[in-house]
């Protein structure tokens, strides 16, 4: 058993999700609300570690009224244990679960071990299949991905993603260097991921697509 997986990204209209120093808002206030209202009904949040290491994001509900209970466990895919120990995903307001290979150094899983639970799946990357199998023994069912694209990709291949909802902001970024939705090697015609439209709907300038993963 795995647990379901929602994606959720927020994108420009030509497919950016951020420029390369990061700082571009691409979706407006309302986008960031339904976030933080999606993020109450998951049991757990994930990203990847360099999401961690440009954005620094808190990962909890806090621009919605909500209580410290109500924050899903924090979940990061991070192989060689990097994620500082500084970071905002480490503060107290929800447990945290740092996903690591054996690439990772003893020390830096023991310094992490003391602010998370830190599990090691895989022996390169992590392993995405496996660890989804170690978070759903531990009580996780439910995930929502958010990014980046490197593991969007990667989850997508390994066809663990069951849903995908992107808000489309009215801005063009452009450029080989903006970061899209999803990186990686790419899929060919056979493989590519189809989707089948669930609702659309408009939130101030922006544009929300829900789409169902067809496996
Ligand atoms: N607009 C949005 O909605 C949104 C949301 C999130 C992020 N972002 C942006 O996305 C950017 C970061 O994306 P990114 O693509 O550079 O990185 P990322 O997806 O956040 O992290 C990728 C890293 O995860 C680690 N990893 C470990 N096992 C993996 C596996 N099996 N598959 C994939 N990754 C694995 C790898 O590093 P190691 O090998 O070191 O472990 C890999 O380089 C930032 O600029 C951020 O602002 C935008």
């Amino acid at each position: 058993m795995k647990p379901y997986v929602h994606l959720n990204c927020a994108m420009t209209a030509d497919g950016k999700i951020a420029t390369k120093d990061s700082t571009l808002k691409i979706s407006g206030h309302d986008d960031l609300i339904r976030v933080h209202k999606l993020r109450k009904k998951y049991d757990a949040i994930m990203v990847g570690i360099n999401t961690i290491l440009v954005d620094n994001p808190r990962l909890s509900i806090h621009k919605i009224n909500s209580e410290i209970e109500d924050n899903p466990t924090r979940i990061v895919i991070d192989s060689r244990a990097r994620t500082p120990i500084n970071s905002r995903v480490l503060n107290d307001d929800a447990e945290t679960i740092i996903i690591t290979s054996s690439k990772a150094k003893k020390e830096d899983v023991n310094r992490l071990s003391k602010k998370a639970t830190v599990l090691s799946v895989g022996t390169d990357r992590v392993d995405l299949v496996g660890a989804m199998d170690k978070l759903y023994d531990l009580g996780i069912e439910s995930i929502l991905l958010e990014g980046g694209a490197t593991l969007n990709y990667s989850m997508l291949e390994e066809k663990l993603v069951d849903k995908i909802s992107v808000c489309i902001g009215s801005k063009i970024l452009g450029g080989k260097d903006s970061i899209t939705m999803v990186d990686g090697e790419g899929f060919d015609k056979e493989n590519c991921v189809k989707l089948e439209i669930e609702d659309y709907y408009k939130l101030d300038d922006d544009i929300v697509i829900e789409y169902k993963v067809i496996h």
